[in-house]
């Protein structure tokens, strides 16, 4: 008889290895955590095998082979060589595994034979999670910023485990939590409308899970109004200049004409008083 089990399993008696046993685990990125496994068996232990296979939560359909105990030799999936060993074969079935890595979080079996013993493997489970602090988020925005515009700042991380939560906030003048709209787990945006100069400032995303937080930041300088009216009115200018210009010509080719035709001298004083007289008020409407 052979049992391998986990904590929610009655131990099987006499059991050689009973300490307690996690049906889950937690380790933090870059430690190293035992993963238990004991059996129980009256048979002697020359031809005992051990299986531990891994189905990662990135691909559950494609299990792995971590590491096999066969006929006293030990063989170690490509993947993992170097950071997974027995830590008391054959007494024990526990493996260790070093250095973890976020992809190494999954369902772990592990399987226990010892022929002659009818095979009727029990099978060990456990679940390892791999903590890992958010990793830096990245701020971007688009839009148009100017009075009146709209802008979105969206913010995305890339990892963390558990899932990190995303904050926007206006730091200045004084500190907003602003709503947040989320686009799947890892990013999430603000939306900003109509714009006006008091959304100037500066803006931070915040990706927060228990191992930390880490920030990105952005800052908003809305244009003011004063720069495009600005243009606008020096356009309008150059407009009313140029009008100014074109009706002067104007006069002048028509008082040329009329000087040609010899109406000239009968109305010399008259026509230099309307020159005077008609020129300035247009001036003044213009300027
Ligand atoms: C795991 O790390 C420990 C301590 O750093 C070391 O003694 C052991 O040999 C390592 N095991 C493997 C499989 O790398
Ligand atoms: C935009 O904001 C200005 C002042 O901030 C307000 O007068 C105007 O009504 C707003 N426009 C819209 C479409 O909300």
């Amino acid at each position: 008889m052979k049992k391998c089990i986990k904590n929610n399993f009655p131990p099987p008696p006499p059991p050689p290895v009973t300490a307690a046993r996690e049906s889950s685990l937690e380790v933090v990125r870059g430690d190293f955590v035992v993963l238990p496994c004991s059996f129980f068996t009256s048979s002697p232990i020359s031809k005992l095998n051990v299986i531990w296979t891994l189905s990662p939560f990135s691909s559950p359909e494609t299990p792995i082979q971590v590491i096999v105990y066969d006929h006293g030799q030990v063989i170690e999936d490509r993947s993992l060589t170097g950071r997974v060993a027995f830590t008391g074969i054959p007494w024990s079935a526990d493996i260790v595994l070093n250095d973890t890595h976020v992809s190494d979080a999954g369902v772990y079996r592990c399987m226990v034979n010892n022929p002659p013993e009818p095979a009727d493997p029990d099978i060990g489970e456990l679940v390892l999670s791999v903590l890992a602090p958010p990793s830096l988020p990245v701020c971007q925005w688009n839009g148009d910023i100017d009075v009146g515009g709209s802008v979105t700042l969206s913010c995305s991380v890339m990892e963390g485990v558990p899932t990190p939560k995303i904050h926007w906030d206006k730091l200045n003048p004084k500190e907003i939590s602003l709503p947040i709209n989320m686009e799947g787990d890892m990013s999430g945006s603000v939306q900003i409308v109509n714009m006006s100069s008091q959304m100037s400032g500066l803006y931070r995303c915040s990706a927060t899970n228990p191992l930390g937080t880490e920030n990105c930041y952005l800052s908003l300088s809305i244009y003011t109004p004063d720069i495009s009216s600005g243009i606008l009115q020096g356009v309008l200018l150059t407009l009313s200049m140029s009008l100014v210009l074109l009706a002067l010509l104007v006069l002048m080719l028509w008082l040329r004409r009329m000087g040609q035709n010899g109406r000239w001298r009968e109305g010399k004083e008259e026509c230099y008083s309307e020159i005077r007289y008609t020129a300035p008020p247009m001036k003044r409407s213009f300027v």
